[in-house]
């Protein structure tokens, strides 16, 4: 088969690492790449969102498959699109349509659809410009900190959490009233706040039956000790030590179930990834968000973990019939250390030399931000390369990502050196 991924993350380049070594593979496309998935298939530079190129890459190199990466084509409708094109509409796509898509792309559409379907998540209400007053009343009712989430796609920046009612109050009117993230705060979910340490789980599903693929920890803040500004994900463990069986099964029988349940109750025809984000609040599993994707860097752990052909899965989902699919799990942990560029999340440069990525050895160097200029690989992002390595236990992985994390340079390089602490 032929394949295309979208995206240019390092998320993208495990996908394109793992689809390379599937048998069913002919020809490897991602659009557009960067210099790592360009080691293991061919780049195309197209943009996500460009259906139309989209279409003409598809067509022209005779693509089976489409392996959506990122969450904005699909919110946009990617999926609908190729389903309403009579050349594109037998091309199975792997990630949802516009309407379960939006179980990422609104957070007051997947409020209101766990509390539908029963599914545990903190108690919310969702206001706009015209109910500010009430949302200034419902603030005055809660405990502090106060969570305010943006409904729509905010580039991961729509996520407030002031620990005052009188800042809570300034960036709700912010929100609402001066529209500080745009269309996107137009409606604004206030939630309570969760005690309890995160995780995430990762379903692929064809619409009836499911896999759970492994559990994996994020480290969202850019400082150690959790400290300083959210970033995309700093690094990444999988299993997650506190996610055991018995919390497991709570996660699948409360959360899992109800979720493919509902959607299918719902008339919402889902294939691709569910992404839960999830707070452990004694020992109970309360759902934070769903994104309809897979997570990055979670996606460096979680992907070399999968021992099974990953296309073969892909085909069960397209075919309805992942059911009948073998799906095996490698025992050990991963982990993965983000390499970052000096001053992300902020302002940061892009085009420095990178050198010593062939020094790396027992792990994967998966680029996240980079891209080829001559005979150099250079930065091309705020997250650069993902260091994956696998042990038997955590501590051993970690050791190895942190040992090839020193031997790539380049100007301004930045990791976080405490991650898994929490987990110790
Ligand atoms: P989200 O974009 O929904 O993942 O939110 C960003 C981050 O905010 C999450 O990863 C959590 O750390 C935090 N967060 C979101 N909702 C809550 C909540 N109800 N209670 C505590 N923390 C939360
Ligand atoms: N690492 C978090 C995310 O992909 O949203």
């Amino acid at each position: 088969m032929n394949i295309l991924i979208l995206g240019s993350g390092g998320r993208e380049h495990a996908f394109a690492w793992k689809l390379s070594q599937s048998k069913k593979t002919s020809k490897l496309f991602i659009a557009p790449g960067n210099a790592g998935t360009a080691l293991v298939g061919t780049n195309i530079p197209v943009s996500v969102t460009d259906f139309e190129a989209i279409k003409n890459i598809v067509l022209k190199n005779k693509i089976n498959m489409v392996i959506v990466g990122p969450e904005d084509p699909l919110v946009n409708g990617v999926h609908d699109f190729f389903l309403a094109d009579d050349l594109l509409k037998n091309i199975p796509v792997i990630g949802p349509q516009k309407d379960g898509a939006q179980l990422e792309g609104s957070k007051d559409f997947s409020k209101k659809f766990m509390i539908r379907h029963n599914i545990p998540t903190a108690r919310y209400e969702t206001f706009t410009k015209e109910t500010l007053n009430e949302g200034l009343k419902f603030l005055e009712t809660l405990h502090p900190p106060y969570v305010l989430k943006a409904d729509g796609l905010a580039a991961g920046k729509g996520v407030v959490i002031p620990t005052t009612l009188d800042d809570a109050k300034k960036e709700l009117t912010e929100m609402l009233a001066n529209a500080k993230f745009g269309n996107a705060s137009a409606k604004v979910v206030i939630e309570e706040f969760l005690k309890g340490i995160e995780l995430s789980v990762f379903v692929l599903t064809d619409g009836n039956s499911y896999k759970i693929l492994p559990s994996a920890k994020d480290y969202k803040r850019i400082g150690e000790g959790d400290t300083g500004l959210n970033t995309g994900g700093m690094g990444a463990v999988s299993p997650v030590p506190f996610a055991d069986e018995t919390f497991l099964k709570k996660v699948e029988q409360r959360v899992i179930v109800p979720t493919i349940n509902g959607l299918k109750k719902e008339g919402i025809r889902y294939k691709g990834f569910i992404f839960i984000g999830l707070m452990n609040v004694n020992g109970n599993p309360q759902v934070i968000e769903y994104n309809v994707r897979m997570g990055d860097p979670e996606t460096e752990t979680v992907i070399p973990r999968i021992k099974s052909d990953l296309l073969d899965l892909f085909e069960g989902v397209a075919n309805g019939n992942l059911h009948d699919k073998t799906f095996e799990v490698d025992s050990r942990f991963a982990t993965t250390v983000m390499l970052v560029a000096g001053g992300y999340p902020e302002e940061y440069e892009k085009g420095d030399v990178i050198t010593g990525l062939e020094l790396v050895e027992g792990s994967f160097a998966f680029h996240a931000g980079t891209k080829q200029e001559g005979s150099n690989v250079a930065t091309n992002g705020g997250r650069v390369i993902a260091i994956t390595s696998y042990g038997d236990t955590m501590e051993e992985a970690l050791k190895r990502s942190f040992a090839n994390a020193e031997k790539i340079q380049y100007k301004g390089k930045y990791y976080r050196r405490d991650i898994g602490n929490d987990l110790k």
